[in-house]
């Protein structure tokens, strides 16, 4: 197995946090795999059963906020403390509903401060990420860049509607992967995107919307993440961004 550093981002997610328990799991008796976790709430990582890992095994990065300047200020200890070459970025970020905001069941409800929160979280945010990674990561080996959208982001597989501004923010991600995925191909072709739909899956974000969930199609976040890793290391470098289910198998756009 070769050396490599994997980039957790938005790392108090329920899919993240499996994510990295299983990480740390695969490389168990290796010394080769450095993990970074990124979050405003690391208190998970701070664990027993971490702060017994060898100190090289995990590094955390506490930010205060996901404002640009904390975001660029991240990648530059992400470059700092990078051990090996980052093969693997996961980027987390998700937001459906908040004390002040549901998704929107019908036009009426629709409201442009709620948008805009969305839209930042679930689509600006990753794309500051993607801004500030591209430079470390240019030149260097192949990373694949996973970003967290849904299902509900296909233009072309939308016929329910509703959840205007999830949809949408999942959505622009999309477009905004497809056109970084032209422009990686011309400056960073060892750069692989892949847009990622975890399914409906047990977290904070799920809980509210669980009640019709079929049986068995409430995945459990630690499903997801073996299912994740699996997908990321069969997916081969090709100069475009894949839009892929839990299954890895491919959603129109
Ligand atoms: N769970 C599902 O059923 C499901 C289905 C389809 C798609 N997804 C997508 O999968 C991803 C992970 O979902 P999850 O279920 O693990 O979610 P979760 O447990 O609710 O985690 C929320 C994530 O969003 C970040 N976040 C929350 N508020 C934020 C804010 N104001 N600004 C920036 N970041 C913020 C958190 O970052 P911190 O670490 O800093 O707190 C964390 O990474 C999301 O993109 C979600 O849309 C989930």
């Amino acid at each position: 197995m070769k050396n490599q550093t994997i980039v957790i981002i938005g790392a108090n997610s329920e899919i993240a946090k499996a994510l990295s328990l299983q990480v740390i799991a695969d490389a168990k008796n290796n010394d080769n795999t450095q993990l970074i976790v990124i979050s405003r709430e690391l208190e998970f990582y701070q664990q027993e059963s971490f702060l017994q890992l060898p100190s090289a095994c995990l590094n955390t990065i506490n930010v205060n906020s996901y404002e640009e300047s904390e975001i660029n200020l991240a990648v530059k200890k992400i470059d700092l403390i990078a051990m090996f070459e980052i093969t693997q970025i996961y980027i987390c970020h998700g937001l459906l509903h908040n004390e002040q905001l549901q998704p929107e069941k019908r036009l009426e409800d629709f409201s442009p401060e709620a948008f805009t929160k969305i839209l930042t979280v679930n689509t600006i945010t990753p794309m500051l990420w993607l801004k500030n990674l591209t430079p470390i990561l240019s030149d260097k080996g192949d990373c694949k860049i996973v970003v967290f959208t849904a299902r509900v982001g296909s233009i072309s597989d939308n016929r329910l509607g509703g959840w205007y501004s999830y949809r949408s923010s999942k959505a622009a991600m999309n477009m905004l992967l497809t056109s970084t995925a032209v422009e990686l191909a011309r400056r960073a072709k060892n750069i692989k995107l892949i847009s990622f739909h975890p399914g409906t899956t047990d977290s904070p974000l799920s809980k509210p919307f669980q009640k019709n969930v079929p049986k068995g199609k409430l995945f459990t976040s630690q499903f997801v993440a073996k299912q994740l890793l699996n997908i990321v290391e069969h997916t081969q470098l090709d100069g475009k961004a894949s839009y892929l289910d839990w299954e890895g198998k491919s959603i129109p756009w």
